[in-house]
């Protein structure tokens, strides 16, 4: 049966990862799949991960099943890192929320969540968005289109036609908004900017879809966390996809939450035994390792205190490296200004070239990232930022 199936293209991400492994060129640069490197390329175990997966190691007394909503301690700690600890619907228990394997995970279970309240719901996404986001909702199902968000002329946040698509949502729609760290463009809404979105829910009745991938990434872990706090506050309903991939390193832990914030207690309580059951159908039980990571960190003043100097740490060295390759890129005569690189958020920026020049700088110089122009920042480095601005200028 499965000759009737032809051959999917590279996923437009993940192939990147693929072609820069088989490529001989000693001098290729990876920007492509978002993960955090270090000066050498590395992607470290965070140190204060290492030292709970010893305490993990030391303690762990079985591997039966956990619990079907996850590992508590970690629902809990995230729940407060996300919405604050005295969140009027943390005190009134109004949240219904999963551990999910991965971001993506709670994207999907939070999709067919959706699907089961409101099957004509159209999903507004970002154009652009993650490459992921739209298979994720159209596999379960949904509706997508999109709203206008980043401006490769200006290299700004096409705000005035963004807000003009919002206040024409449906009651109902869901709009799906990046907490933070804009993946892919690193262009971020503002205090104003999030305020008015919020007036656009409470006029029109859409419901908000926060993604969180890169809590902490961009201005600071309570900072990013600046637009799902006002509008979870100010909102009877919001859902909220978080990953604790790229700020807790944990990627191949499959590590992340699906949460809805709703009107009361009683619909938080019917709603939990919905979203459980979908995850039942498609997985029945969470993973354990890495929650139970997250579990130990946040739940540890020590360790949590070290885990934030690590976020901070990763922030500031992307910022840096925004700061490095803009410079480079004026002392090596740049036909275009770079400086908006630096004012963007989190690991990633679009350059803003086109699909071809981001072909040319692979086939001719081996610098790997996505034809959209996203570069991923932390892939970087004082060894690698020459040959990589002499590429791009060599583009222009
Ligand atoms: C990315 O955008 O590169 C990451 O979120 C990894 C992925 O799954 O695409």
């Amino acid at each position: 049966m499965f000759e009737v199936l032809p051959p999917l293209p590279a996923d437009p991400i993940l192939g990147l990862s693929a072609a820069y492994k088989e490529d001989q060129n000693p001098k290729k640069i990876d920007l492509g799949v978002g993960v955090y490197k270090d000066e050498q390329g590395n992607t470290p175990i965070l140190k204060s991960v290492a030292k709970a997966q010893q305490i993990l190691l030391d303690t762990e007394t079985t591997k039966t099943y956990i619990a079907p909503q996850g590992v508590s301690g970690f629902l809990s700690g995230m729940k407060e890192l996300l919405f604050g600890a005295n969140h009027p619907a943390i005190l009134e228990d109004r949240i219904t929320a999963v551990q999910s394997p991965g971001g993506t995970g709670a994207l999907r279970l939070l999709a067919e969540l959706i699907a089961r309240g409101n099957p004509e719901a159209t999903v507004w996404v970002s154009d652009p968005t993650w490459a992921n986001h739209i298979p994720i909702f159209e596999t379960a199902g949904l509706k997508i289109e999109k709203y206008p968000y980043f401006d490769k002329e200006s290299r700004g946040i096409r705000f005035d036609a963004m807000m003009e698509t919002l206040l024409k949502v449906n009651k109902g729609d869901i709009v799906l908004l990046h907490g933070c760290c804009h993946n892919p463009t690193g262009q971020d809404l503002n205090q104003a900017q999030w305020q008015a979105v919020l007036e656009a829910a409470q006029k029109t009745g859409f419901v908000p879809f926060i993604d969180v991938a890169y809590q902490g990434f961009g201005d600071g872990l309570d900072e990013d966390a600046y637009g799902i706090r006002l509008l979870s506050e100010n909102l009877p309903e919001m859902i909220l996809s978080a990953s604790c991939s790229k700020n807790f390193g944990l990627y191949r832990e499959r590590t992340g939450m699906a949460c809805v914030v709703t009107a009361s207690n009683e619909i938080r309580r019917n709603l939990q035994t919905q979203i459980q059951s979908v995850a039942r159908a498609n997985y029945s039980m969470p993973p354990s390792w890495g929650a139970a990571l997250v579990d130990i960190i946040l739940n540890d003043p020590e360790l949590k205190a070290l885990w934030q100097s690590e976020v901070s740490e990763m922030r500031n060295r992307m910022q840096d490296l925004r700061a490095l390759l803009v410079k480079k890129l004026q002392e090596k005569g740049a036909a275009m200004d770079f400086g908006f690189v630096t004012q963007q958020k989190g690991m990633f920026s679009f350059l803003c070239i086109s699909p071809e020049q981001v072909q040319q700088m692979r086939a001719e110089s081996a610098v790997y990232f996505v034809d959209s122009s996203r570069v991923n920042i932390a892939g970087i480095s004082l060894s690698n930022v020459d040959d990589l601005a002499e590429a791009l200028v060599k583009v222009l």
